[in-house]
């Protein structure tokens, strides 16, 4: 088969259209959107989430907004305005670098172009986000392919959040491994983890992987080390968020737990990545900035509320694994073994 059906983004009649994964797995709707703050707002209040997805919502962020611009706004006045649009999207989520990642590269087509016609810079813009979200796919079964070696027949894997199509433009990182490991012919079970309090693995990686007929067992986060203790795991594979240069991983909260968790019981421990995850600026995953997101994810969910009024709460959104921890990291490059900053750095050469 090839890649993954889902559809996180599409564009349509002049719109950006993206599934509402806060609904999901309950309902399946497309949000659709005209302009850069509206793609900010879809980004920051979780309609499309996942690092490459953030990415590329944002390069169609951009296009959108000059082409809003450019059908009413002239000179300066449409280059102060589309500078804006780069801002409200860059102030959407502080954690997955993708999202910076794709500004930079969306600015620096703008750059290139001089001083052109707004509608002409609208609509290469617009060519640059549409080779973006083609380029994620193309990545990602890159990764597939060189992690899918990993991975032994009847392998039990365990994932943490959804690193899988929804967090992507298709086929995913980690997702995107076991799915090519699927595809070469292997057995793979799945084992999802639920991961509070946004529930990505229980909601988005579970319906996923039943899309496609893959075998998946969804556990609570908590009972991660029992089934390791027991021997009911054989790898563990997770996406990222931003990866320092010295190879520190940031992901979704609780990544940090499983990987321990897996040195502890001798289990592999992988991160599938693009290479737009990798921030060289930033040396250690001490720098890397942390989101907090509302202490209402945490006391309750949607109109329920479990924990007592007046609690005091925390939410980080994310945590840092330390290099250390991490068995292999999986490029679209290939396979880096204990990642190090000299081998990170080789990748980009
Ligand atoms: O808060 P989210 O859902 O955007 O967090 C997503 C994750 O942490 C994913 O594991 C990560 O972005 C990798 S997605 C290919």
């Amino acid at each position: 088969m090839a890649t993954s059906m889902v559809e996180t983004m599409r564009w349509q009649n002049g719109k950006l259209e993206m599934i509402d994964q806060r609904v999901l797995p309950a309902q399946f709707e497309f949000i659709a959107y005209d302009s850069a703050a509206s793609v900010a707002e879809g980004i920051r209040s979780m309609v499309v989430r996942g690092a490459p997805a953030i990415g590329c919502a944002a390069a169609y962020g951009v296009a959108l907004e000059a082409l809003r611009l450019a059908s009413s706004t002239l000179g300066e006045q449409f280059a102060k305005q589309l500078e804006a649009g780069f801002d409200v999207l860059a102030q959407s989520r502080p954690t997955a670098v993708n999202l910076f990642w794709a500004l930079t590269r969306m600015r620096r087509v703008w750059q290139a172009m001089g001083a052109v016609e707004p509608l002409q810079l609208a609509q290469r813009l617009l060519s640059e986000a549409h080779e973006i979200l083609a380029e994620d796919v193309r990545i990602n079964r890159a990764m597939g392919e060189h992690g899918a070696l990993l991975l032994k027949n009847e392998a039990r894997v365990l994932t943490h959040c959804n690193a899988g199509a929804l967090a992507t433009a298709g086929h995913g990182t980690a997702l995107g491994v076991i799915r090519s490991a699927v595809e070469a012919g292997k057995r793979i079970a799945v084992i999802a983890d639920e991961t509070r309090p946004f529930l990505q693995g229980a909601r988005l990686t579970a319906w996923e992987m039943m899309q496609e007929n893959i075998p998946v067992t969804l556990i609570t986060d908590g009972m991660a080390g029992h089934l390791m203790s027991r021997g009911e795991v054989d790898a563990v594979i997770v996406g990222a968020d931003r990866i320092a240069a010295n190879g520190d991983v940031a992901n979704k909260i609780g990544t940090y737990m499983v990987a321990v968790l897996a040195r502890r019981h001798g289990i592999p421990f992988y991160v599938a990545a693009p290479l737009s995850t990798i921030d060289l600026e930033i040396k250690t995953g001490a720098g890397i900035p942390i989101e907090e997101r509302d202490a209402s994810e945490v006391y309750g969910f949607r109109e329920s509320r479990w924990a007592p009024e007046g609690v005091a709460v925390r939410n980080p959104a994310f945590d840092v694994t330390p290099a250390e921890l991490v068995t292999a990291l999986i490029t679209e490059k290939g396979v880096v073994h204990a990642p190090n900053d000299a081998q990170i750095l080789a990748l980009f050469r």
